[in-house]
């Protein structure tokens, strides 16, 4: 692949924090680091509504609140086309863990994990979508 030579100037407290970032987790070079920034920023960024997107939805919840656990079941069932696998963990007593593997348009997803997340009783959560053509544009 051709490459493109260029320069940035970045401020040295800056870049030493980012070389001992790298030296942690093994990226052989500034370069292969910073176009892995890019593209992570490209995926995540991409804006078109119609985008085939895959993402996980995490959530953390207490399970006594009142309707909840019947509030997911029934969006769930609502949403079933975009869901391709939900893990559930019983953190302790009240506490569960819940990661929803996606696929779908990014509209879709956003708007079932704005559903989601909005009920009461989720503590916290959040979505990571993965822009699939995007992906395969900058990733291959
Ligand atoms: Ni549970």
């Amino acid at each position: 692949m051709e490459l493109e030579r260029i320069s940035l100037a970045i401020e040295p407290d800056l870049l030493r924090k980012f070389d001992l970032l790298l030296a942690e987790s093994g990226v052989p070079n500034r370069s292969e680091a910073v176009r892995d920034l890019i593209r992570k920023r490209l995926v995540e960024e991409e804006e078109d509504p119609k985008a085939e997107s895959a993402a996980t939805l995490t959530l953390v919840y207490d399970h006594d609140t009142r309707e909840l656990a019947d509030r997911l079941v029934e969006i769930g069932h609502e949403h079933h086309a975009s869901i391709l696998s939900t893990l559930h963990v019983h953190l302790d007593h009240d506490l569960c863990l819940e990661v929803m593997a996606l696929r779908g348009k990014r509209r879709d997803l956003r708007r079932l994990a704005s559903r989601v997340l909005g009920l009461k009783g989720v503590l916290h959560g959040g979505l990571v979508v993965s822009s699939l053509d995007v992906l395969t544009e900058v990733a291959r």
